[in-house]
């Protein structure tokens, strides 16, 4: 392996799972000292015993738990150079169905806490010699599907945010966005399941003929990070294997979504006769 971020101080948030896993891992075998956090302390500290790593358990939707867990590894690695905020999630539901609470919540996590992420790491990165950082958009904030709504807002106000970002910290920091495709993790793996075929569906549909998988996102992200990227700024970088050369990914997800419930719903209970 090159060492194409040796002598690097990484913050993964998010890190317990999926994407942010694979990128502790590939960052740490890249050479980079890893800050593994998570809402989930038992997966903060499985993937950062993995890596010989810290894992901290913070909810990135908490600003003030933020600020002082980024400070704390900033402290216990002697400085912050790179920056991939990355947790996030969502469900699928229409629009005006939406109830609020559910809004607010997925614009918090999708959105919010990157600027959170930004806010609390930044001006630890300026004291230093500045770095990357990577904000974790989605196709969906590129190429919305029904169903979306508060998610796609939110990844879409990502690559917003990131461009703005990109302005102000140049040429100290460079700030990027990547934006996976459908990829294979515990966020996805609940649809794999609802709706049989829907795999071999995207595949289908994909220029590469697979959906990613969490390593694929991983290798983008180091990428972004390192100096190999050094005259990248403000972009969003779509990895998804082509698949939204054609259209969104999760297309037909409300409808079929809808289906199902009324299916299950309007099953007529066994009459007495
Ligand atoms: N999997 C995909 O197909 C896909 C596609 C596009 C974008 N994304 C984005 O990639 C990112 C990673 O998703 P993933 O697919 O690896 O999912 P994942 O569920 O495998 O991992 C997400 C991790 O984030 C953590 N997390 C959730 N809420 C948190 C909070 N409030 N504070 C701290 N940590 C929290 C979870 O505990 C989990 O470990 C997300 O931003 C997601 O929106 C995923």
């Amino acid at each position: 392996m090159a060492e194409l971020l040796k002598g690097q101080r990484a913050l993964v948030t998010g890190g317990g799972s999926g994407i942010g896993r694979a990128t502790c891992k590939l960052m740490a075998a890249e050479g980079a000292q890893v800050a593994v956090v998570d809402l989930s302390e038992d997966a903060a500290r499985a993937v950062a015993e993995e890596i010989s790593a810290m894992g901290y358990c913070c909810d990135v939707t908490d600003y003030p738990a933020l600020q002082s867990c980024v400070s704390q590894a900033a402290e216990a690695m002697g400085g912050l150079s790179i920056l991939f905020n990355n947790a996030g999630s969502s469900a699928i539901c229409r629009v005006h169905d939406w109830p609020q609470h559910e809004w607010d919540r997925i614009v918090k996590l999708n959105l919010s806490a990157v600027f959170y992420g930004i806010k609390a790491a930044a001006p630890l990165m300026l004291k230093g010699k500045g770095g990357a950082i990577v904000n974790t958009s989605s196709i969906s904030g590129v190429r919305p599907a029904a169903g979306e709504a508060p998610y796609a807002a939110a990844k879409a106000g990502v690559a917003a945010l990131t461009c703005v970002a990109a302005l102000e910290y140049g040429p100290s920091i460079r700030v990027n966005s990547v934006s996976p495709g459908m990829v294979r993790t515990a966020m996805t793996e609940p649809m794999f399941e609802t709706f049989p075929g829907i795999e071999a569906d995207l595949a289908t549909r994909a220029a590469l003929k697979r959906i990613g998988e969490p390593e694929d996102i991983a290798a983008a992200v180091v990428f972004l990070c390192s100096d190999m990227a050094r005259f990248i700024t403000g972009q969003n970088l779509v990895v998804d294997g082509g698949l939204t050369l054609h259209g969104s990914a999760v297309d037909g997800a409300l409808d079929r979504l809808e289906i199902l419930l009324q299916d299950t719903i309007q099953a007529p209970p066994a009459a007495p006769r």
